[in-house]
């Protein structure tokens, strides 16, 4: 089984019109005034989106999980929940990239690596990873990317319209940074769609150019959950992992125990990670 956070009812106009990953009633949880079901040394325990992911048991609704293969190991299945249904399922379910587009991705996290494999898989032409790490980058170029781009290393919006003569056709913003993110509506080419997968805080409004949306007809969107039918879409990146084309093993820096869960946190923070897979004994 592989959980996901997109639980769906099945019969409002998201579920029935073919978007069940908007359903309004993942966020609903609980009955309202209803506790919690889960309780540990007496203390009643609020669940993360209905999962709980960091446990060793879990109390989820039927229809947020989806039954897999039975030959897909789990320590790489575990991937596929979030991230990589995020990053990947942004290019090939939020926008319609046609081969040969130009691609750029900025953030080479768990989401941004995914979102470079969604580019490589639907035959884009230059891809390029922008993070400021530049650790990262031989991963990113493992996994898809034709080039990188250290952020911190002069102004990437301007290395980004050198390498595509103008501006991309799609830009991914995979990080959810106010700067970040206009970076993004910069680096996208006339025409072209900028998409927000990384999540600016609520708090944070992002200014940017509206004559420029206007005068170039860029388009902006958001994706979210890579706009995923999980029950259709997860089976399928499975035989996408087991024929090939996704690789998930290279996106796993190491396997922890549960108690290793704090230092794996920081690590990701620090940026020093590229995803981490708690093992359960
Ligand atoms: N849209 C959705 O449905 C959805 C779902 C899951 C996660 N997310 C969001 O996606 C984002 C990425 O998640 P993740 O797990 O890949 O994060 P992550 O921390 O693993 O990766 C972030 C990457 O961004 C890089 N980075 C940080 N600041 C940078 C900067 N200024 N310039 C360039 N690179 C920079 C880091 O080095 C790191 O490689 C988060 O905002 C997360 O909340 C969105």
């Amino acid at each position: 089984m592989i959980g996901c956070i997109t639980q769906w009812c099945g019969v409002c106009k998201f579920c029935t019109g073919g978007r069940p990953y908007l359903c309004p009633i993942q966020f609903a949880g609980r009955p309202e005034g209803a506790a919690p079901r889960l309780a540990a040394n007496g203390e009643l325990i609020m669940q993360f989106a209905n999962l709980s992911s960091f446990a060793e048991k879990m109390l989820c609704p039927e229809r947020s999980l989806v039954k897999i293969r039975d030959d897909m190991p789990l320590d790489r299945a575990c991937l596929i929940g979030c991230g990589v249904t995020t990053g990947l399922g942004a290019v090939l379910n939020t926008v319609d990239v046609p081969a040969g587009a130009s691609v750029v991705v900025i953030g080479c996290g768990g989401v941004g690596l995914s979102a470079v494999q969604g580019a490589r898989i639907t035959g884009a032409g230059k891809i390029i990873a922008v993070d400021a790490q530049p650790w990262k980058f031989d991963l990113a170029k493992d996994l898809g990317a034709t080039d990188c781009i250290d952020a911190k290393d002069g102004d990437p919006v301007a290395a980004v319209h050198e390498l595509t003569g103008g501006g991309a056709d799609f830009v991914f913003e995979c990080i959810g940074l106010v700067p970040t993110v206009q970076q993004a509506v910069g680096m996208t080419g006339r025409g072209g769609t900028t998409v927000l997968v990384g999540v600016v805080p609520v708090t944070e409004m992002v200014p940017i150019s509206a004559a420029d949306l206007t005068l170039q007809e860029k388009k902006i969107t958001g994706s979210y959950m890579g706009s995923n039918r999980f029950r259709f879409d997860m089976p399928k990146y499975i035989d996408f992992y087991l024929d090939g084309r996704l690789r998930l093993d290279e996106m796993i820096s190491s396997r922890i125990p549960l108690d290793g869960v704090n230092d794996a946190l920081d690590l990701m923070r620090k940026g020093e990670a590229a995803r981490q897979v708690i093992v359960f004994d």
